[in-house]
């Protein structure tokens, strides 16, 4: 079964057809790139994965599930999670804040680690501001 899977995905703005029947497989443990022109629709595809924006028509499947209305935070918690080609942190929280953070929404078995991480970034750094 495959990790990841879109199943005929379309997604339009207005008049533009961003994504027109998408389909693709991504296979556990495998590197996977998208590759396309400027506009292709690279950038509306992976908001439609983590959940930003919903296709209008196809299906996207996590492990099998579909993945359906559901919100991003949700499809987190599954474990599917994205990042931005442009990064931003919290300014006026630390760096270890910052990367305590975003672990909230792991599952409860993987935020059992964070102590650990807490002891191994004990460093001056991890405790300045993040800017
Ligand atoms: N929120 C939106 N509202 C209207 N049109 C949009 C929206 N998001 C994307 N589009 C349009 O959908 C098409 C695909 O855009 P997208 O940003 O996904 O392309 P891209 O492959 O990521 O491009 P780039 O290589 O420049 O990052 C473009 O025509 C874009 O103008
Ligand atoms: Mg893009």
């Amino acid at each position: 079964m495959s990790l990841l899977e879109l199943r005929d995905v379309t997604r339009s703005f207005g008049g533009v057809t961003a994504v027109d029947r998408c389909s693709f497989s991504v296979g556990a443990g495998s590197l996977t790139g998208l590759i396309g022109p400027n506009g292709a629709g690279k950038t509306t595809v992976f908001n439609l994965i983590a959940g930003a924006i919903k296709p209008d028509r196809g299906d996207i499947l996590l492990a099998g599930r579909a993945l359906g209305r559901l919100r991003p935070h949700r499809i987190a918690r599954l474990g599917l999670s994205r990042t931005f080609q442009i990064t931003r942190a919290l300014d006026e929280l630390t760096v270890l804040e910052n990367v305590v953070l975003q672990r909230r929404w792991e599952s409860p078995k993987r935020r059992s680690r964070w102590p650990r991480i807490s002891r191994t970034a004990s460093s001056d750094f991890s405790r300045s501001p993040a800017r």
